[in-house]
């Protein structure tokens, strides 16, 4: 009888859904931020990364959803967060559990500990950004261990996000390459990410360009803008 049960758990259940980031680059993303998958979002400084991971959260957190905010760039976040909230400051806070790690090691912790403070009413996982702690512990030494690392947190993340049906965000930075740039992380967050969106700005012009999705068109692109409350519709 516990093998039966064992099975019917195991059996694949078609309850994914999405959360609206609620802004624009929804048009690409087929509506939102699918659940049980992690989304990367990758770009340079200033891109809207952050910006956008406040929007999910704020969403999230306006229907009812709660939400896990790693946040490893610990800054002037709850200022904008203020910002783009607005009136629904307090309500936000009230739903969700920020973690501010200092290091690489830290933010492991966190993640290995994830199932301890989740359960059902949780739509909304942020990890903003998954490699600047990374990048500071690794060096050509370390590098192997902190790769191994960072691969079992991601596998970590996805199995939290699978578990509790919800969505799960990562940003990452990127590098110059051949006169290009290349997303961070190498091939890690590439396999471990079921959707890629990329942030650019050229000549004051933003765009976010759907890098990988499961059933939306790639290379998809829809123009943004940022002002005072967040990310706006830039068409
Ligand atoms: N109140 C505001 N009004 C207009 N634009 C704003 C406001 N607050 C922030 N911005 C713009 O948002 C952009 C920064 O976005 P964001 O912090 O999301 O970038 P990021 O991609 O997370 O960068 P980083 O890699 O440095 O973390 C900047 O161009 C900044 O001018
Ligand atoms: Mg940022």
């Amino acid at each position: 009888m516990a093998e039966k049960k064992r099975l019917r758990n195991l059996r694949s259940k078609d309850d994914s859904y999405r959360i609206p980031s609620g802004c624009c680059i929804d048009s690409i993303l087929g509506g939102g931020l699918e659940t049980k998958v992690i989304t990367q979002i990758y770009g340079p400084p200033g891109s809207g990364k952050t910006n956008f991971c406040m929007q999910a959260a704020v969403s999230a957190a306006a229907q009812g959803r709660k939400v896990v905010y790693v946040d490893t760039e610990a800054g002037h976040s709850f200022e904008r967060l203020r910002q783009i909230a607005g009136d629904g400051y307090e309500d936000v806070l009230r739903s969700c559990i920020v973690f501010e790690p200092l290091s690489f090691d830290d933010q492991s912790f966190i993640l290995k500990n994830l199932g301890r403070v989740l359960d059902d009413t949780f739509g909304l996982i942020v990890l903003d950004s998954a490699v600047s702690l990374y990048r500071l512990a690794r060096d050509d030494e370390t590098a192997s261990q902190v790769n191994r690392e960072l691969s079992a947190q991601m596998a970590m993340l996805s199995a939290v996000a699978r578990k509790n049906n919800l969505a799960a965000v990562i940003t990452n930075q990127v590098y110059p390459l051949d006169g290009d740039i290349e997303p961070v992380g190498g091939s890690i967050l590439k396999y471990w990410s079921k959707a890629i969106v990329e942030l650019t700005r050229k000549n004051g012009r933003r765009e976010a360009i759907l890098r990988r999705h499961r059933s939306m068109e790639e290379n998809a692109r829809v123009a943004f803008a940022i002002d005072g409350e967040g990310i706006r519709d830039g068409r």
